[in-house]
């Protein structure tokens, strides 16, 4: 879909030269009445957050930091997001569950962090892609991990025209449509990993967006939220960035 027939998502829009959070500015948006679709963008924050507690950390001006208010989101929204913004980087780009956006060398370029309020009918996507970042700008213990779209710092503004697109596509996909366009960029198939509950072989994702591991007995465990590691082994290299979400079921 071309950026001439996008409709729904990014009207209206609020910009920040710098903010804490364009989460928090969108939260706030959405208790006020700000409708569907409403997006925040920002240059800069002082206090981006990732999944888990953890910071988000990007440098002023060098990467796409978005949230977008829905009113609408399906159960997979998190993972439809993650499959829109890896096509936007790339052919290459794969997927570490539940949405961790990876480089074809297995740096993370994007992470996407979803607050919800399902009885106040909103949910928050916010969205964090290093679109220009360079090899010096991160403190240096992030360097080796974070992955970089490698492009101008004028190319941000284009970069969220394509994000917006594809999510216009991905959030109305159906579940099966998603599961299986996310599978195609599993980043995790085949490599083991460790929870608080145990350890076992990544498995690919259910229709739920549950992240399915074969145990070492033969039972199968599916994980939704909390944290997973990844044993070392062989495989697609992956970064261990201190854990994706998951929590048995
Ligand atoms: C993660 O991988 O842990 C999720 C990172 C999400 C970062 C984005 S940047 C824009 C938006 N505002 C935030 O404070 N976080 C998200």
């Amino acid at each position: 879909m071309s950026e001439g027939t996008r409709r729904w998502l990014g009207l209206p829009r609020v910009h920040h030269r710098t903010t804490t959070s364009t989460n928090d500015r969108a939260r706030e948006l959405a208790q006020a009445g700000a409708p569907d679709g409403t997006l925040v963008t920002a240059g800069g924050q002082t206090a981006g957050r990732g999944r888990q507690g953890r910071a988000w950390i990007a440098p002023e001006g060098r990467a796409l930091l978005m949230s977008l208010v829905l009113r609408r989101s399906g159960p997979l929204l998190s993972l439809a997001a993650g499959v829109a913004v890896a096509e936007v980087v790339g052919l290459d780009a794969g997927i570490k569950w539940p949405n961790d956006v990876l480089t074809a060398d297995g740096r993370k370029v994007a992470g996407i962090l979803v607050e919800s309020r399902p009885q106040e009918e909103w949910a928050v996507l916010g969205i964090g892609l290093n679109v220009a970042l360079r090899g010096d700008d991160l403190p240096q213990e992030l360097r080796g991990r974070a992955g970089s779209m490698g492009r101008a710092v004028e190319e941000v503004e284009t970069v969220l025209g394509q994000v917006l697109a594809g999510l216009e596509r991905w959030l109305t996909a159906s579940e099966g449509e998603i599961v299986a366009a996310w599978d195609r960029r599993d980043s995790l198939r085949g490599r083991g990993v460790v929870w608080a509950g145990g350890h076992g072989v990544a498995d690919g994702i259910d229709g739920a967006g549950r992240l399915v591991v074969a145990r070492d007995d033969g039972s199968e465990q599916r994980l939704q939220a909390g944290e997973v590691h990844l044993e070392p082994g062989p495989g697609r290299r992956v970064p261990d960035d201190g854990g994706s979400d998951a929590l048995e079921s």
